[in-house]
């Protein structure tokens, strides 16, 4: 699948930072780097623009990035959801903990 979306970094934004599809926000992730790791404290691709392939190109940027950066491996937690918990293992995660309130996973680089 080609790669239409892209992160805009340009500016620190307190929600997260957009993601943009041409000259339309598609949603907005939040993340950070951190001693080898990039973790994603948050994504959401808003409603109508669900299920269309962008989260998946949106982590595949943050891999490439985190790559760029000598990171050792992709963080994220979020409270548990199958159905979010299905997009984070099909983008190759795994689960390194979980609980009744919160699912930690990650992907080794
Ligand atoms: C989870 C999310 C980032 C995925 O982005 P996306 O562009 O919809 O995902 P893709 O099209 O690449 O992949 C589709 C998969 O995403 C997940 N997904 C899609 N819509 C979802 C929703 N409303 N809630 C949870 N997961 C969802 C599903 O696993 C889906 O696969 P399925 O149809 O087989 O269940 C996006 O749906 C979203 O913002 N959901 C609401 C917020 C959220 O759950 N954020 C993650 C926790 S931080």
């Amino acid at each position: 699948m080609s790669c239409n979306v892209r992160i805009d970094t340009s500016s620190d934004y307190l929600l997260g930072k957009p993601i943009m599809l041409g000259e339309t926000q598609i949603g907005y992730v939040n993340f950070g780097m951190h001693a080898k790791e990039l973790t994603i404290t948050n994504i959401k691709i808003f409603d109508e623009h669900q299920n269309q392939g962008y989260g998946t190109q949106v982590i595949k940027i943050l891999e490439q990035k985190a790559k760029q950066n000598s990171c050792e491996r992709l963080f994220v937690f979020h409270a548990p959801n199958s159905r979010s918990e299905r997009f984070w293992l099909r983008n190759g995660f795994i689960v390194v903990e979980k609980t009744a309130v919160f699912c930690d996973l990650e992907k080794k680089l």
